[in-house]
This record gives structure tokens, sequence and C-alpha cells, in this order.
């Protein structure tokens, strides 16, 4: 990040911690935050320190499968990470961005013991940055005592990890794209629609960490894909569609525009240079299952994010017949 992007971040969290940035830690605090996945997708930024989008995007949590992060004042010179009970190496990926958000939002003096768990045993590597910069958030927010709004909350979520500001609530979730520079309304909300007859099913092809990383996959896409040129106006138009759908309690019409999101963002993918394909045989044999079942009367769609995992969309009424289908599916009930 350039200093002057950094010093503009910096510039945001002070206006937006005020005299409470020096507030007195309490001991420890602790905090859950959901895995989510997007129904409409997040694909590019308009502004990379602020992990601003250039589109809005609209995402379902997955209940309690998430993370639970706990903090604790520590008297050392730097940040302690540990993950699911194993210390992180400093300088692995995981713990620099860790240290860099809290450097963000910290007095510099003030060290933590960052002690964060998933709830749920999956093989699945699911939206590990969303769920945890949103705990991180939620749980550094109690430490502090900051005591922020939620729409702060979000904005904080999302200088870790973009989609981390959707992973604040349980259900669906809306992150609008917002126009401020600072961010200041490029912020996520939950909706109010309920629908616990939704079904999630994650089918695991492989565990493994993406070989690109979503930020560099997106700068890709939007600097070699001509392809990309069509995705802001489909994300937008899909995430209305969806929004609608939802409202309205038509499946339907919710999940095949989700899949054909997911689709679209694949081929935007794909036809970047070098190309990005994230898919892997398995992922490709999966899906064409998925295919033929609709074709044979059974109403399951799927969406697929940077990565070769499906997840499933269908109601409770299939939940027999789809895990028929796919005995190793892990199936969640988001709203129960
Ligand atoms: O928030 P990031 O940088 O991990 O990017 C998320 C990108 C997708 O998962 C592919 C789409 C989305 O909206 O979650």
């Amino acid at each position: 990040m350039s200093q002057t992007n950094a010093d503009a971040v910096c510039a945001w969290v002070d206006q937006v911690l005020g005299h409470h940035k020096h507030n007195s830690p309490a001991a420890q605090a602790s905090a859950y935050a959901p895995s989510n996945i997007a129904l409409s997708k997040y694909w590019g930024k308009r502004e990379t320190t602020f992990n601003l989008p250039i589109t809005g995007s609209l995402s379902i949590s997955l209940a309690e499968h998430g993370t639970r992060t706990g903090l604790s004042v520590v008297d050392a010179p730097q940040h302690e990470v540990i993950l699911n009970g194993a210390q992180v190496d400093a300088s692995s990926s995981f713990a620099v961005k860790v240290c860099q958000w809290l450097d963000q939002v910290l007095p510099a003096d003030l060290k933590l013991r960052i002690d964060t768990h998933n709830t749920l045993p999956t093989a699945a590597v699911l939206a590990a940055s969303a769920r945890g910069f949103a705990a991180l958030t939620l749980a550094t927010n109690s430490l502090m005592g900051w005591q922020l709004p939620e729409h702060q909350l979000s904005a904080l979520a999302r200088l870790g990890s973009g989609s981390a500001s959707r992973s604040l609530w349980h259900g669906f979730v809306k992150w609008q794209a917002g126009e401020q520079s600072n961010g200041s309304d490029s912020v996520a909300f939950p909706l109010a629609s309920q629908w616990p007859q939704l079904r999630i099913g994650l089918l695991t092809v492989s565990s493994q960490k993406k070989a690109v990383s979503s930020r560099e996959g997106m700068a890709r896409t939007i600097t070699t894909s001509a392809l990309y040129n069509q995705w802001p106006q489909q994300a937008e138009s899909d995430l209305a569609t969806i929004e609608t759908a939802i409202i309205a309690g038509d499946f339907e019409t919710m999940a095949k525009t989700a899949e054909h999101n997911a689709m679209s963002m694949h081929a935007t993918m794909a036809s970047a240079w070098p190309p990005l394909v994230y898919w892997l045989p398995e992922s490709l044999i999966q899906m064409q299952k998925v295919w033929q079942l609709r074709e044979q009367g059974l109403p399951i769609y799927l969406t697929m994010d940077a990565g070769p995992n499906l997840k499933l969309l269908f109601e409770a009424k299939h939940q027999a017949d789809v895990e028929a289908a796919f005995p190793e599916v892990q199936v969640i009930s988001p709203f129960e």
C-alpha cells in the first residue's frame, strides 16, 4: 500500500474512533462471526487500500459455521496469533494481515493475543478471511469499549477483507458499493427477510489454499479480461433481481440468478490473462451432476467462489434427495 493511501486509512480510522482509540482495554473479549456465501458476487475493487468494490453484492450467512475469536492483552513486543490452537508464524500472510489490521485501529503500544477458532470442523476452506475479520472487528469493539454503530463496524471489517463487511450478521446481507473515497458509505446491512426453508449444501472438492488470491485475481481480471466490461452492469442487475426474489420468497428466481451470476464471474476470470481457472476436473463433474439432476426435475442450483468447491442451493423439502445424490454434502440451515 502506498504511504498516501495508508495515511488516508489512518485518518479515516482516527475520525471514526475519535478519543475511543485510547480507551483502556478490558482484560479480554470474544466474538463470533458466521461465514458468508455471496449469491451476487463481489469481483473487482475500485480502490485497493480501503477495499472498495466496483459493485454491490448480496450474501447468505452460514449460521453456526463461522469463527470465534478471543482477544486478551499481552505484555509482549508483538501481537500473538493463534489459529485453531496452534501458534501462527508471524511471517505468514494470515498473521501479517491480522497484525496490520490491529495496528491500524489500536494505540501503538497495545499488543494482543488473538485466539481464533473455526466453529465447525469442515474440509472446506470457506470464506476464512471474511468471518475471521468480522469476528476480529466485533471482538476488538468489545475489548476496547468502542460501542460503534454496525455500519462503522462493517467498514472496519472491510479494511481486512472486502467480504468481511457482510459477515457481521446472520441471514441475508447486502453490501452497497457506496461512492465516497474513504468508503464511509461502502457498508453492509442485514435484510429483514427470513427463509427458514433455505438450505446450503457444501460440496468440498479440495481444501487446498487457492493458488491466486482474490485480491490478485480481481486485479488481473480487471486489467486483462475484455469480458469484465459487462460485469458491473450484470452484477448490479443480478443483485436487484436476487433482492426482489428474496423479498417475494421466490426460490427459483433467487437461485437461478445466483448460479448465473457465479458462472458469469467465472467466465470473466477465465478470460483474464494468464487465465484464472479456479475449478478442478472434479468441480466440473459435480457441476454436471447438479445440471443433470435439475433436468430430471430436482430444483437444485449451485454457486462457487474463487476456488474449486460448490455450494448447493435448495429447499428443505428436497434435502433427502440432495443427500442421496451427494452423500458427502454438508447441509447448513442458515435460519435455524
Ligand atoms: O473478500 P475477498 O477479498 O476474500 O473476496 C471475495 C470474493 C468472492 O468470494 C469470490 C466473492 C464474494 O462476494 O464473496
